[in-house]
């Protein structure tokens, strides 16, 4: 697999990386371009971002075929959503422990205390109502407080001064349950920020990880060798000994703020974090900082779907013991399209008209993980096995073509959702919509499916 490094390189050679040497407004305009470059299906380096030293690096990991090219896979065009599912979720099973070196480029530069300036890093300001600049491209490293484990994930870092931030965990995340551990306890709490890390680490980062297990030791399986990490100055923390860069901080639990960033389902995202008082920053020489577009963008939501392949299995394994004629499941989350909330879509070989609303109800009560799947799960679709559950367009023609009674549609009100679902009220909860759109067994014949026998095997190169 490509290193961080190494990746950016093959995107140079393949000509897939555009730089702007212009000067860039860091609020707005700079966010404005990245977009534009991530739907151009470009990565990016701005080379000279206002008021800040270093450069911005973006747009690698955009899509699929990204994702395979970091991992060497070819015809990366052909890789899908199930492959990389199996890659993540084998790294997880059969982890690989890092390594302690005592020293690597990220301690190129080295400042502490006083010569900390996080204005350094050109962070952008994305959208019109965010509290200020955020970093979104980081990965965020704590011990477990329960069992000294370093755990790693994404977390959004508001920039409040040379020296301060603020870092958002969501209730989905470890990290907030470290945050109340701590802060109950009266212990101090330390975490290290990692910017422009290998791509193995950002997706373990993304994905949920057994709590006895770290994320450095999923990535190292996925990189398919052991991560050297290196201790941080001013904690007992260990970070990727190769990063771009290194915030260091400590965090204080007497000072929290409000702070809001537009986020992936296309709305903002309000929360109240503690502060961090950033105790050091260190970095390669040439370091570049590494920022993913906010709101609902396609870097985000190719890594996103690093959290999602662990539940997808967790629901399939736990419905397929009740409903053992289950084909297959898609836990769907395309902001675009599925907003804050995911979709379930489920293909089944059914034996009786009663047994897809039996499966909508049992699945949305089904585990996905820390919580029941209705958490994060608005919808859910049970159709016949000659639709395709991967592809959106299909599932809707099912249910234009298969929908006909009303008792094929569930409305199932007061639901809890994640914080991430705004329009729910907190106390009435919010619907969830189950849709059976199988044919009746009746209409199995009058609504078949036109197709072309043999038609994969025809190949249209034969007769030109
Ligand atoms: C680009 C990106 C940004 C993210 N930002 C946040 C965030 O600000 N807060 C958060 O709690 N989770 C965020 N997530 C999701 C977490 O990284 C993910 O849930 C992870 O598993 C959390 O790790 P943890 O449970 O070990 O704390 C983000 C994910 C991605 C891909």
């Amino acid at each position: 697999m490509h290193d961080f490094r190494s990746f950016v390189n093959l995107l140079e050679e393949s000509g897939d990386v555009v730089h702007i040497k212009k000067e860039v407004d860091p609020k707005f305009v700079l966010s404005a371009l990245i977009h534009k470059l991530e739907l151009a299906g470009k990565a990016f380096v701005f080379e000279n971002v206002a008021g800040a030293k270093l450069p911005l690096i973006g747009g690698l990991l955009l899509d699929l075929e990204r994702v395979a090219r970091v991992h060497k896979i070819s015809p990366a065009k052909k890789f899908t959503r199930a492959q990389h599912a199996d890659l993540v979720l084998e790294a997880t099973d059969n982890p690989i422990a890092p390594i302690v070196v005592n020293g690597g480029p990220t301690k190129e530069v080295i400042n502490i205390g006083d010569d900390v300036d996080v204005y350094e890093l050109p962070v952008p300001t994305f959208f019109e109502d965010d509290t200020g600049p955020f970093i979104t491209g980081a990965v965020g490293i704590t011990r477990n407080p329960s069992n000294g484990v370093l755990n790693v994930g994404c977390y959004r870092g508001l920039i409040m001064s040379k020296n301060k931030i603020s870092i958002n965990a969501s209730t989905f995340s470890d990290l907030r349950r470290f945050y109340q551990t701590a802060e109950e306890a009266g212990d101090g709490m330390y975490i290290a920020l990692a910017i422009g890390v290998h791509p193995a680490l950002l997706m373990a980062a993304a994905s949920k990880t057994p709590n006895d297990i770290s994320e450095f030791d999923v990535a190292s399986a996925l990189a398919g060798k052991p991560f050297e990490l290196v201790k941080c100055e001013t904690s007992d923390l260990l970070v990727p000994a190769d990063a771009e860069i290194i915030i260091e901080g400590k965090i204080n639990f007497d000072d929290k703020i409000w702070q809001t960033l537009g986020e992936f389902p296309g709305q903002y995202g309000p929360e109240i974090d503690p502060t961090t008082e950033i105790l050091a920053i260190t970095r390669r020489k040439d370091s570049k900082f590494f920022s993913v577009m906010a709101g609902p963008a396609l870097e985000h939501a190719n890594l996103g779907y690093c959290a999602v392949y662990d539940m997808e299995r967790i629901v399939t394994n736990s419905l397929k013991k009740q409903f053992p004629n289950i084909k297959d499941l898609n836990l769907m989350c395309d902001p675009p399209v599925t907003g804050p909330m995911f979709q379930l879509f489920i293909s089944i070989d059914k034996k009786d008209d009663e047994e897809p609303n039996q499966l909508i109800r049992a699945a949305f009560e089904a585990a996905g993980g820390i919580y029941p799947i209705s958490r994060i799960v608005k919808r859910i679709v049970v159709v016949d096995e000659d639709v395709d559950i991967k592809s959106y367009r299909d599932i809707e023609w099912a249910i234009w073509s298969r929908v006909a009674d009303e008792s094929k549609i569930l409305l199932l009100p007061g639901y809890l959702s994640w914080e991430v679902d705004r329009a729910s009220d907190k106390e009435k909860g919010s619907v969830r919509v189950g849709i059976d759109a199988t044919k009746k067994l009746a209409d199995v014949d009058k609504l078949k499916r036109p197709v072309v026998p043999g038609y994969d095997d025809v190949r249209l190169e034969d007769y030109l």
